[in-house]
């Protein structure tokens, strides 16, 4: 069998009639009969129901056909991903979720930036949805993102765990605590961030009240990280957010921590599936760099 079989028998099974599949794939009517023939004694199964008008496939057909367009689009990709490893040694492609930008990820572009001059560097924000098909299709290297989404094509690295801090209103009763656990804001109207697409970062913090039993009654689903947090200083509510956010200053929010241990959201990075190259390798050594001048604690992974 040959991919070949496949592209025509996709083609007559779409098509439900020879001629107009014949007419799709350039070739004459009579060869693309006799190769559907052949694949059908190759396979030793009927594919067609003989004598239907229009053309109908047999459970076997069906069974075939779903998994024949399976292959040509892996097929496709395999292609993508080739041609892009070929030019991995010149370039990086990184792609991040936009609230990495408040954690190690500006420092750890700039450390690459340092130590290879050479390598060409590009970075584009993108959903960690996004990122495996951008992974799939060639057109990214890297992604750094936060939710733990399998492909089969995709390698996912957890690189840390970061913890989740509140952020509150200004003059909200809460802003002297030292501490607080999610039972402690179980009542208070929750803004969570993004609405769409999802799952989401606002899945992640759903779960961390689930994992604990909890349910908040309250909650506010907005677009972004920046309106979850410019409501928060209007005194909507209070939000869920990554630590790295406490860093930054924002008028009117008070960043508090979250005291349970579970309550963090993890930064994780999707390269190719059997991706070796020496760019990839790099980049992690650097994050892993970084990681120990701040002492912040990590499980080494090696590609
Ligand atoms: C981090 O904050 O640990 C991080 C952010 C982006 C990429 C890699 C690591």
């Amino acid at each position: 069998m040959e991919i070949r079989h496949l592209r025509y028998f996709i083609a007559v099974a779409e098509e439900k009639n020879f001629t107009r599949a014949a007419e799709k794939l350039f070739i004459a009517q009579p060869p693309l009969s006799r190769q559907i023939q052949q694949l059908e004694e190759e396979l030793g199964v009927q594919l067609f129901e003989r004598g239907a008008r229009p053309l109908k496939m047999t459970v076997a057909g069906e069974f075939f056909y779903e998994h024949a367009k399976q292959l040509l689009v892996q097929m496709n990709e395999l292609k993508l991903m080739t041609q892009r490893m070929g030019h991995a040694h010149e370039s990086l492609r990184v792609a991040y979720v936009a609230s990495t930008l408040y954690g190690k990820l500006p420092q750890i572009i700039n450390m690459f930036r340092q130590r290879y001059e050479s390598i060409k560097l590009e970075l584009h924000e993108m959903t960690t949805m996004e990122q495996v098909h951008a992974l799939r299709a060639g057109e990214i290297d890297i992604g750094f993102g936060r939710l733990y989404l399998h492909d089969a094509n995709v390698r996912r690295i957890i690189l840390r765990k970061e913890p989740l801090v509140l952020a509150v209103p200004a003059n909200h009763h809460f802003v002297n605590k030292a501490g607080l656990s999610l039972a402690d804001i179980i009542n208070e109207k929750i803004i969570l961030y993004p609405q769409k697409p999802r799952p989401s970062f606002a899945d992640q913090v759903l779960e961390c009240f689930k994992f604990v039993g909890l349910q908040p009654a309250h909650l506010i689903e907005t677009r972004e990280l920046h309106i979850a947090l410019g409501l928060v200083a209007a005194g909507e509510g209070v939000a869920l957010v990554p630590t790295g956010l406490a860093l930054t200053q924002i008028r009117d929010v008070v960043f508090i921590p979250v005291i349970d241990d579970h309550a963090f959201s993890p930064i994780i990075m999707s390269i190719r599936t059997l991706d070796k190259s020496e760019n990839i390798r790099n980049m992690l050594d650097i994050i892993y760099d970084i990681y120990d001048q701040e002492k912040i604690t990590y499980t080494r992974r090696n590609i």
